[in-house]
């Protein structure tokens, strides 16, 4: 069943405290590294969406066993060689970019060929960049166009690398931990710093990781084949979901909210850091650690008199999954906002830039749009009569969830179409909206295929 939103109505101010679900990245990693862990692993507060549940589904698959209860999430590791399946097994990674690219890491000795699958839309996403490594450390890939369905074996004898990583990406750097961690030997990594939740992980299990940051690039040095026993861990909020009631509140009148709980990793919080200097009123409260990531509560105020920012290209990768909901909030500030060295977004769930170029003009915003930058001429006093229908975004969940915080803040009515893709990464989205007091009607599409 797709589900079509109507939304006729602002939503009206409101004083609040909420809990956003847990971290997707946190969650992916926790299910990939207890599947490698000795004995029965435990996360509390892992994020139940679409993608996590592909993880999870890929591990039972490949022969690992877990419990997703009600308070908590058990799998039952079996240490490095646990995997056991049969050859040419299919896997469907669905809409999972961060499942589909750091799995192969784990694969690096599988003894059994799986096909590796995924939705259209990750059907459409490059792999050369986890091929180019995973071939490096002698596994077996065969693709077309690098592109899934890929077919995936692993090497009896994997042989450590070393690597340079200039994209920024998190995926192909955990990727290569991954298989680094079941490889004896020394990897070495070079890479653009990206989110660090691998390393922290690593680091909380005890294995020999060192981190050297240098002034453009950093090194990672991880000294593999040291097994780990099973884990416990709590998973905090997701900044990049925190990032939609962020932005609902900056851009809604006489408003306040408190969101309980976040990973406030500092490779994460770019988002943060862009909005302060856009005179968003945003404070941290409430900072503290658990299991090596820093957690805090985001308190928000309404904020009018947002200006423009020149975003310096070192915040990309802190808030690269967060430039949506950044652009919508700039298309209402003053001045005009410049992002370079962006092209990454287009590599998405969907294009991003081009989704957000479409949109912003949809609405009336100037922009101008390079093959990777990107200018938006604010208007401080947008207002919107029109009728705005949201469709073909590739059923981007975060393009769908900024369409909604779009509608809920600068008037006009609004069809957004495959509201259905919010369930990758935040299946509560609505029920929270809702509970602030957004009014969203719906038309039911039912399928007979
Ligand atoms: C992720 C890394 C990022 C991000 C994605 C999650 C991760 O992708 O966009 O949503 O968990 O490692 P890239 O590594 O491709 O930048």
């Amino acid at each position: 069943m797709k589900k079509k939103a109507y939304i006729n109505e602002k939503i009206k101010k409101f004083n609040k405290e909420i809990i956003v679900p847990g971290d997707k990245s946190l969650s992916i990693r926790f299910v990939l590294l207890a599947s490698q862990a000795i004995g029965k692993s435990v996360a509390y507060n892992i994020l139940k969406s679409q993608d996590v549940l592909s993880a999870l589904n890929t591990i039972k698959k490949l022969g690992i066993h877990y419990n997703l209860n009600k308070k908590n999430c058990e799998i039952y590791g079996k240490g490095f060689n646990g995997f056991s399946f049969k050859n040419n097994i299919k896997i469907d990674a669905g809409n999972s970019g961060t499942l589909s690219r750091l799995i192969f890491g784990l694969l690096i000795n599988s003894k059994n060929t799986i096909i590796l699958k995924g939705d259209q839309s990750l059907s459409q996403r490059d792999f050369s960049r986890v091929i180019k490594p995973m071939r490096m450390f002698g596994q077996n890939i065969e693709s077309k166009n690098n592109k899934l369905p890929i077919k995936v074996r692993g090497t009896n004898f994997p042989r450590p690398i070393n690597y340079t990583e200039v994209k920024g990406s998190a995926q192909v750097k955990s990727c290569i931990l991954l298989a680094a961690m079941k490889t004896a030997g020394k990897t070495k990594i070079k890479c653009i710093p990206s989110r660090d939740h691998t390393e922290k992980l690593f680091l909380y299990l005890d294995l020999p990781i060192k981190i050297k940051k240098g002034k453009k690039f950093e090194t990672i040095i991880l000294n593999g084949k040291k097994n780990y026993k099973a884990f416990n861990y709590v998973i905090p909020g997701d900044i990049s979901s925190s990032a939609f009631f962020i932005a609902l509140t900056l851009l809604s009148k006489n408003s306040k909210i408190l969101i309980k709980n976040v990973n406030v990793n500092n490779s994460r919080t770019g988002i943060i850091d862009i909005l302060k200097i856009m005179n968003a009123k945003i404070y941290l409260k409430n900072k503290r650690t658990n299991n090596g990531e820093k957690i805090a509560d985001i308190f928000v105020k309404s904020s009018n008199k947002l200006k423009s920012i020149n975003c310096p290209a070192k915040m990309n990768s802190r808030s690269i999954d967060e430039f949506l909901i950044i652009f919508l909030i700039c298309s209402v500030a003053n001045g005009v906002s410049k992002f370079r060295k962006i092209s990454e977004l287009r590599n998405k769930e969907t294009d991003r830039l081009k989704f957000a170029n479409n949109f912003l003009k949809k609405i009336g915003i100037k922009t101008k749009m390079t093959k990777s930058s990107f200018k938006i001429y604010g208007k401080p006093n947008l207002k919107l009569n029109k009728t705005y229908e949201i469709k073909n975004f590739d059923k981007d969940h975060r393009a769908c969830m900024m369409s909604f915080i779009a509608a809920l803040t600068l008037g006009g009515k609004w069809i957004i179409h495959d509201t259905d893709s919010i369930k990758t990464s935040f299946p509560n989205f609505i029920k929270i909206l809702k509970s602030l007091g957004a009014k969203i009607n719906w038309w039911k599409i039912f399928l007979f295929q």
